[in-house]
C-alpha cells in the first residue's frame, strides 16, 4: 500500500510542471510533429534547414504556412523558398502563435 501511495505521488509529481495553456500545448506537439525536421526543437535557435521561428505573429505564421507567403511588408530571415506550405494545418495556426509567443 505504502508502495502504491508512493508511485501515485511520483506521477503526480511528473504531469505538475507543464506551464503551456491547452493552445500552446496543442501547437507545441503539433510543432514537434510537423517542424523540426527542419526547424530546431528549440524554436528560439536555428534549425537543420530552417531559421529561428520564436515569437513568429499569427499573421507570419498563416502567411507562410498556408500560402507559402509572407505578409506585405515582412523582410523574410532566408531569401530561399525551401519550405512548402502545408494548408492542411491552417486550423493549427493560432495554436502555433501561442505557442510560439
Ligand atoms: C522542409 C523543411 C521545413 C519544414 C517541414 C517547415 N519549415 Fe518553416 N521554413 C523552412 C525554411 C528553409 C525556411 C526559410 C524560408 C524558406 O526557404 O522557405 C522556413 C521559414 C519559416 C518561417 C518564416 C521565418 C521568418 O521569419 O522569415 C516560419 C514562421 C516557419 N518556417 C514556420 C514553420 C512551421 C510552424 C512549420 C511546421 C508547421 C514549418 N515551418 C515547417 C523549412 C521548413
Amino acid at each position: 500500500m505504502a508502495a502504491l501511495v508512493a508511485a501515485t505521488l511520483v506521477l503526480a509529481g511528473g504531469c505538475a510542471q507543464e506551464p503551456l495553456g491547452p493552445e500552446a500545448e496543442r501547437g507545441r506537439q503539433v510543432y514537434q510533429a510537423q517542424c523540426i525536421a527542419c526547424h530546431n526543437p528549440d524554436p528560439a535557435q536555428a534549425g537543420a534547414v530552417g531559421p529561428p521561428v520564436k515569437g513568429s505573429s499569427e499573421d507570419l505564421l498563416r502567411a507562410k504556412i498556408v500560402n507559402g507567403s509572407y505578409p506585405s511588408g515582412y523582410t523574410p530571415k532566408r531569401p530561399t523558398a525551401l519550405m512548402q506550405p502545408m494548408p492542411q494545418l491552417a486550423s493549427e495556426i493560432s495554436n502555433f502563435a501561442a505557442y510560439l509567443r
